[in-house]
């Protein structure tokens, strides 16, 4: 009920939110892909439509439904993701949290590829993939704000505070993927926001708390923009 009658704050801000995995073909029935499970997009794009945000969700293919009150694109490679998040420019906030797969096979090949009697295994050849948040970090229509995440599996906050300025994105969301702290898939995560002031470091959370807390970082982000 608080989420149809509660303040709407973010009414009149356009969000783009990235979620889930990417798939880069090898052959007609074969991907690179990543253990990603889109949750935590979803749980963004919720919680900022919640606050009044309209949010168009770009994600690759997971096994969530659809969140309510979202548009949703959906994509399997990491240049659909890329096209499809330009083409929903203009936006006033971006959040990439899509766990993007690094590099492509160079070739996708027509047919399933055969083994060969006998024969070696085929050599994948690789291609490093667009960087969709450094992309729209510096596009010409660069949403106002710009967040992007990192899983790092050490010396987190120092990998983290170095990606936020090679990215130029805003604020970063670290989480911690170290064995010990937490898997991908998990229905709880350990995030350390990182800004260009710092680090806050928030408690282990779901994810529907995670998406709240942020959606709320990003409302107060623009009422103190709005005083100054
Ligand atoms: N990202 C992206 N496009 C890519 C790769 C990453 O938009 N081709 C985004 C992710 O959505 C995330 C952020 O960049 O918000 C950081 O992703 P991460 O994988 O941690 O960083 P990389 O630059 O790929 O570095 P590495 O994987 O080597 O740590
Ligand atoms: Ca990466």
């Amino acid at each position: 009920l608080e989420t149809f009658f509660g303040p709407k704050p973010l009414a009149g801000k356009r969000a783009i939110v990235t979620g889930g995995p990417t798939h880069e073909p090898i052959d007609p029935v074969r991907y690179i892909g990543n253990r990603s499970s889109g949750k935590l997009g979803n749980a963004i794009a919720t919680a900022l439509a919640d606050l009044g945000a309209e949010v168009h969700l770009v994600t690759g293919p997971t096994n969530q439904p659809d969140p309510v009150g979202v548009r949703v694109t959906h994509i399997e490679t990491t240049r659909e993701m890329l096209a499809a998040v330009e083409g929903a420019l203009p936006a006033d906030i971006l959040i990439c949290n899509a766990a993007v797969a690094d590099w492509r096979p160079a070739t996708e090949a027509g047919q399933k590829l055969k083994k060969q009697a006998g024969g070696m295994p085929p050599a994948l050849a690789l291609q490093e993939n667009p960087d969709i948040l450094a992309t729209l970090s510096r596009h010409a229509q660069r949403p106002a704000l710009v967040v992007g995440f990192a899983a790092e599996t050490e010396n987190v906050i120092e990998h983290a505070t170095s990606k936020l300025s090679r990215k130029g994105c805003d604020w970063i969301l670290a989480n911690d993927v170290s064995p010990e702290r937490g898997v991908f898939g998990g229905d709880s995560t350990t995030i350390h926001l990182i800004t260009q002031d710092g680090h806050e470091d928030w408690p282990t959370l779901p994810k529907g708390d995670v998406g709240r807390r942020l959606a709320s970082r990003i409302t107060d982000h623009f009422a103190q923009r709005s005083q100054s």
